[in-house]
C-alpha cells in the first residue's frame, strides 16, 4: 500500500475497499428543487399507454384531432404516495398508472441536474419532455437520472410510468405478506451539482478500530483530479487532498472520537469540499462487530431490544414516507423500551433512518428477498444484487444501520443457497464494517421438545437470525416452556419473529384465537423461552403495528389486515406492548440473568 504524507495525516492512497455508488449520496444535503405535489394520472390497466405513446403527452391540433388521452383531463395522485389508499377504486389495483408533473425550469450555467426518486414500486419508466431517460425495478430503493441537456428552459414534462404487477423474476416475487403499494411512493427532487460534484463518499471507523476513520470521496465529473477537503469542525479536522483520475480520493483520519451508541447517538458534522461545491452530512462513529456469540457495540457486548415493523403508515395507512410518519413509528418504537429496530422487509425511506440516528436506535436493514423467488434466474439475481447495492449506496454513512439482511424465510435449497451467498459476498464487499444476516425459519425437530437451527445459510451469515411461530402457527404457546433450543453455528442469534395475531379491544379466554389475551399469553411464553435460548444477543417480535396484507383476510377479525401489531393502526396499544415493554425494561434495568 502507497502512503502519501500529509502533516499529522498519514493518507493511505490504496483504494478503500468499499465501492462507489452511481447514485447521487445524500439527497437531504443538495441544493434540490421539489417535484413533490399533485400529479395527474392516468390508471392503465390494459397496457395502452406504451403503444399509445403517453410519454408524448399529446394534445389535439384542433378540433378534428383524435387523442383518446389526457394528462390535464385526468385526475391527480399525491406524491409521494401510494395510490392505493387515495382511491377507493385503487386499493387492489395491479397494473401501471401514468404520472406526469409539469414543471418550468430555468437553467444555470455550470449547473448538472438530476432527477431524483426516493422509491416507486415496482417498476418505473420515465420519460423527460417525450425522451425516455431509463428503466428502474425495485420497490424501495432510490434511483436517479441526469437530465442536464434533456431539460428545457421554461416548461418541461417529466412522464413516469409506475406498474406494481406482482412478477415471478421480481424481488419479492409472486407472494408476499404485506400491501403491494403501488406508485411514486417517496420524494421527487431535481438535484443541481456543479460540472464536477461529489457523487459519493463514504465515512467511517475503519473496522475494528475505534480512532481510525477510514473514508473515500468519489467526484463525478470531467475535472476528475481536484482537491477534495473533510472538515469536521468539532474535531478541529480539516484536510485536504487529491483526486485520482477516476475522481477517487481515500484517506484516513486519526482521531478520538465521541462513539455513537444508543445512549449516546453522537453525530459529527462533516463538511466535504471540492471545487465550488460543498456538501454538509451528520455522521455518527461507532463500530459493530460479531464475537464469538456476542454482538459488540463500540467493543462492548450489547443486547438488541427490539421490535419487526413495515413501513405502514401509522393512522392513515398506506405507504408511510414522511418524517411525521417516521417520528410517530420511531416514538412508538422508544416508547416500548427498545434500543433496536428491525426495518422488515425491504430498504424503508430515508427519513427513518436518519431519525434512527438521531434517536440512538441500531438498524436491521432489508432486501425483499421474501420467501420463494426464481433462484435460478440471472435476472433475479441482478435484480436482488442492484437492490443490496443501492441500499448499502443509500445509507453506508448511517451509524445507526448495524445489521444488512439478505432475506427472510426462504426455502433451503441449492440453488437459494447459490443465490444468497452472492449477496452476502457482494455485501461483505460494498461494506466490510457491518454485520450480515438473514431471518431464517427451517429448524429441525431434532428431539421431541428440541429444535435445532440448522440452515445451511448459516454458514455465511455473521449473525444467525430465527422467525418461529410456536404457539401460533402450530402447537400452544405453553408449549415453548419445555421446549430447549440448538444452533448449529457458535454464532449470534436474534429472535427476529415471533408473536400472534389480535385485533385491539377483542377480549376472551388465553385460549381463544385472536382475542388480545392470547396474544399476551403468547408472548409472555415466548419470552420465558427466548431468555433460555443459546447465543441469543437480541430479539425483533412480529410487529409494531398492524398492516395492510391481501393474505389476512378473515372478516370481523383481519379485513385484509395482518393483526399481530402490539399496537393498533389507529395507535391503541394492546396487552403485548406491556408485556413486552416490561420485559425490555427489566433487561435494561439488568434485571434478567442473561442480558
Ligand atoms: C412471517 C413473515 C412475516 C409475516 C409473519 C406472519 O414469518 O416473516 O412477513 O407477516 O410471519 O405470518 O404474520
Amino acid at each position: 500500500m502507497k502512503f502519501c504524507w500529509i502533516p499529522l495525516l498519514l493518507v493511505s492512497c490504496a483504494a478503500a475497499a468499499m465501492t462507489p455508488s452511481r447514485l447521487i449520496a445524500n439527497i437531504p444535503g443538495r441544493t434540490t428543487v421539489s417535484l413533490d405535489g399533485a400529479w395527474h394520472a392516468i390508471v392503465d390497466p390494459f397496457e395502452n399507454g406504451q403503444p399509445r405513446g403517453f410519454f408524448h403527452d399529446d394534445k389535439p391540433k384542433d378540433k378534428s384531432d383524435l387523442v383518446e388521452y389526457s394528462f390535464d383531463a385526468s385526475p391527480v395522485l399525491n406524491v409521494p404516495g401510494d395510490w392505493n389508499t387515495q382511491r377507493e377504486a385503487l386499493m387492489f389495483y395491479e397494473g401501471p398508472v401514468w404520472y406526469r408533473r409539469e414543471f418550468s425550469y430555468h437553467k444555470h450555467e455550470g449547473t448538472r441536474v438530476f432527477v431524483y426518486f426516493g422509491a416507486a414500486n415496482y417498476r418505473t419508466a420515465v420519460y423527460l419532455n417525450g425522451e425516455k431517460l431509463g428503466e428502474h425495478e425495485g420497490g424501495f430503493t432510490p434511483f436517479d437520472f441526469e437530465v442536464t441537456s434533456t431539460l428545457r428552459e421554461g416548461g418541461n414534462s417529466l412522464i413516469v410510468e409506475v406498474n406494481n404487477t406482482r412478477r415471478p423474476d421480481g424481488v419479492p416475487g409472486m407472494r408476499f405478506d404485506w400491501w403491494s403499494y403501488g406508485g411514486i411512493t417517496r420524494d421527487v427532487e431535481l438535484v443541481e451539482v456543479p460540472e464536477t460534484f461529489i457523487q459519493d463518499y463514504w465515512v467511517q471507523l475503519a473496522r475494528g478500530s475505534q480512532n481510525e476513520i477510514s473514508g473515500w470521496v468519489q467526484l463525478n465529473g470531467a475535472q476528475a483530479r481536484q482537491k477534495v477537503t473533510v472538515e469536521i469542525p468539532e474535531a478541529h479536522v480539516r484536510e485536504t487532498f487529491n483526486s485520482d483520475t477516476n475522481g477517487r480520493a481515500s484517506f484516513r483520519l486519526t482521531g478520538r472520537w465521541e462513539l455513537w451508541s444508543p445512549e449516546h447517538p453522537k453525530l459529527y458534522d462533516v463538511v466535504l469540499t471540492s471545487g465550488g461545491e460543498t456538501v454538509r452530512d451528520q455522521i455518527g462513529f461507532r463500530t459493530i462487530e460479531a464475537q464469538g456469540t456476542k454482538i459488540l457495540l463500540n467493543g462492548k457486548p450489547i443486547f438488541l431490544r427490539g421490535i419487526s415493523m413495515h413501513e405502514e403508515a401509522p393512522f392513515r395507512e398506506g405507504r408511510a414516507f414522511s418524517a411525521e410518519d417516521a417520528q410517530t413509528l420511531l416514538g412508538w418504537v422508544k416508547e416500548l423500551g427498545c434500543n433496536f429496530v428491525r426495518f422488515a422487509h425491504y430498504p424503508h425511506n430515508e427519513n427513518e433512518i436518519r431519525l434512527a440516528d438521531r434517536m440512538g436506535l441500531l438498524v436491521w436493514s432489508e432486501i425483499p428477498v421474501y420467501w420463494d423467488l426464481d433462484w435460478r434466474n440471472p435476472a433475479t439475481l441482478a435484480t436482488a444484487q442492484a437492490q443490496l447495492r443501492d441500499m448499502i449506496a443509500r445509507d453506508h454513512n448511517r451509524a445507526a444501520v448495524v445489521l444488512w439482511s439478505l432475506s427472510n424465510e426462504t426455502p433451503v435449497k441449492a440453488e437459494r443457497l447459490t443465490f444468497l451467498t452472492q449477496l452476502a459476498q457482494d455485501a461483505r464487499e460494498m461494506d466490510s464494517t457491518r454485520l450480515i444476516t438473514s431471518a431464517l425459519n427451517h429448524v429441525d425437530n431434532t428431539a421431541p421438545d428440541e429444535r435445532t437451527l440448522s440452515d445451511p445459510l448459516g454458514e455465511v451469515l455473521d449473525v444467525l437470525g430465527l422467525n418461529e411461530y410456536l404457539g401460533w402457527y402450530g402447537g400452544r404457546p405453553e408449549d415453548a416452556d419445555k421446549l430447549q433450543w440448538k444452533l448449529t453455528w457458535n454464532k449470534p442469534l436474534i429472535v427476529s419473529e415471533f408473536g400472534g395475531g389480535a385485533p385491539y379491544g377483542r377480549h376472551g379466554d388465553t385460549d381463544e384465537r385472536w382475542t388480545e389475551e392470547y396474544q399476551d399469553n403468547l408472548f409472555q411464553h415466548q419470552l420465558d423461552m427466548v431468555e433460555r435460548m443459546p447465543n441469543l444477543a437480541g430479539l425483533s417480535p412480529w410487529v409494531l403495528m398492524d398492516f395492510r396484507s391481501p393474505l389476512r383476510m378473515l372478516p370481523g377479525v383481519q379485513d385484509y389486515h395482518n393483526r399481530k401489531g402490539v399496537i393498533s393502526n389507529r395507535g391503541q396499544r394492546k396487552m403485548a406492548f406491556y408485556t413486552l415493554q416490561r420485559f425490555y425494561r427489566k433487561i435494561a434495568e439488568g434485571g434478567t440473568q442473561n442480558h
